[in-house]
């Protein structure tokens, strides 16, 4: 297995659906480190709990500890616990022999054996009822399943690990979740920092997130403009990358990136409305200037779109001068066709008679 897990690119295209570690990890000082202990845990068996809100990408670290383990070529196998409902669950996980209740007319085997040899994502850990936190508590301990109604275990080999978005802490203060569990499952704790806190993260996600959906949904799109790219950056994200990633399909599917803009204002208006604690006049002065530098962007391409790109006539028509209009072209980011990537906007030389293609 490899020591160094940037050695390996793993893409969305691989059979595990990863993005590359380097995307997945960013730069952050709090990501780097759990990069570290993900290298550092990965191929051991102890229980590992991956703590993070919701979107913050636990299951995506799940999935790259499984194939970076010694059992990769087993099964990964994920609960989402809150999807079974409770009366089911101990059944669901464990399994159950012939006759064990009402309705078992056969034996079936429990979604923990099917994980021997592999790894099982226990998902929304703090949802399991009293009885399977005692049954995986008695995994835990003794490397055996007691399927429901069995006398005898079944020994299995298998990599737990669990996640949750809930101070885990409060569950056990109000005796609904067992501190003796809770100490079995965190011997290796991930807590995931919010997207938010990893702002600058944000570009290289987008960026890869764009190709990845103009590569499945076959649309070809330019790269994001750095304006688009400072919204995104500027944004709250209550949802983290799950919300950043459904933007991004919707940008690809959908197109102009005005569209996207406006989405943006009323995800940033609504989320900053939630924010605790948040300095309001920043938040406010942002979206200020995002606003009013949508609304200079919009005019600009309208204009220039009406003059077929010609930037000295556009200039006279804003009743600006021309070097001004230059400035704010580059802080808007509005794109030159055929030049992405190689200077920034409108930076270019202008050709004779000052038309540029749009
Ligand atoms: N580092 C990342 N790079 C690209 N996509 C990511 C990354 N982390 C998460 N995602 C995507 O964001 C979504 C949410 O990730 P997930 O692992 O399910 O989060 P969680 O389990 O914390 O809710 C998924 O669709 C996943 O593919
Ligand atoms: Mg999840």
């Amino acid at each position: 297995m490899p020591r160094d897990l940037a050695e390996s690119a793993w893409t969305l295209d691989g059979a595990m659906n990863l993005p590359p570690v380097e995307v997945i990890f960013g730069h952050t000082s709090a990501m780097r480190e759990i990069q570290e202990k993900v290298l550092r845990v990965s191929d051991t068996n102890v229980p590992i709990l991956i703590r993070g809100e919701s979107g913050t990408g636990k299951e995506i670290i799940a999935r790259l500890m499984h194939v970076h383990s010694a059992w990769k070529s087993g099964p990964f196998v994920k609960v989402h616990c809150p999807a079974i409902p409770e009366t089911l669950l101990e059944s669901e996980l464990f399994g159950h022999e012939e006759g064990a209740f009402t309705g078992a007319t056969s034996a079936q085997q429990g979604r923990v054996e099917s994980a021997n040899g592999g790894t099982l994502l226990l998902d929304e850990i703090a949802e399991l009822s009293a009885g399977a936190q005692a049954k995986l508590l008695q995994m835990l301990q003794d490397g055996e399943v007691f399927r429901i109604g069995a006398r005898q275990g079944k020994s299995v080999q298998v990599r737990i690990v669990c996640a949750t978005h809930r101070p885990v802490e409060e569950d056990i203060r109000s005796g609904s979740f067992r501190p003796d569990l809770f100490y079995r499952i965190s011997v290796v704790t991930l807590h995931l920092p919010p997207l938010r806190e990893r702002r600058e993260d944000i570009p290289a996600l987008a960026e890869y997130l764009l190709q990845y959906y103009s590569r499945k949904f076959g649309r070809p799109v330019e790269p994001l403009t750095s304006y688009l790219l400072q919204l995104l950056q500027d944004c709250e994200w209550p949802g983290n990358i799950r919300e950043l990633e459904n933007l991004i399909s919707r940008y690809v599917l959908l197109g102009p990136e005005e569209i996207v803009a406006q989405d943006l204002a009323t995800a940033q208006t609504e989320s900053t409305g939630s924010q605790e604690g948040a300095p309001a006049d920043v938040s406010l002065r942002r979206i200020a200037r995002n606003a009013a530098q949508g609304a200079e962007r919009k005019a600009i391409l309208q204009v220039l779109n009406a003059n077929q790109g010609n930037r000295k006539k556009t200039a006279r028509e804003l009743n600006i001068s021309y070097r001004s209009l230059l400035y704010k072209i580059r802080d808007a980011g509005i794109p030159r066709k055929g030049a992405m990537g190689k200077r920034p906007p409108g930076t270019e030389p202008e050709t004779n008679d000052g038309r540029t293609d749009l």
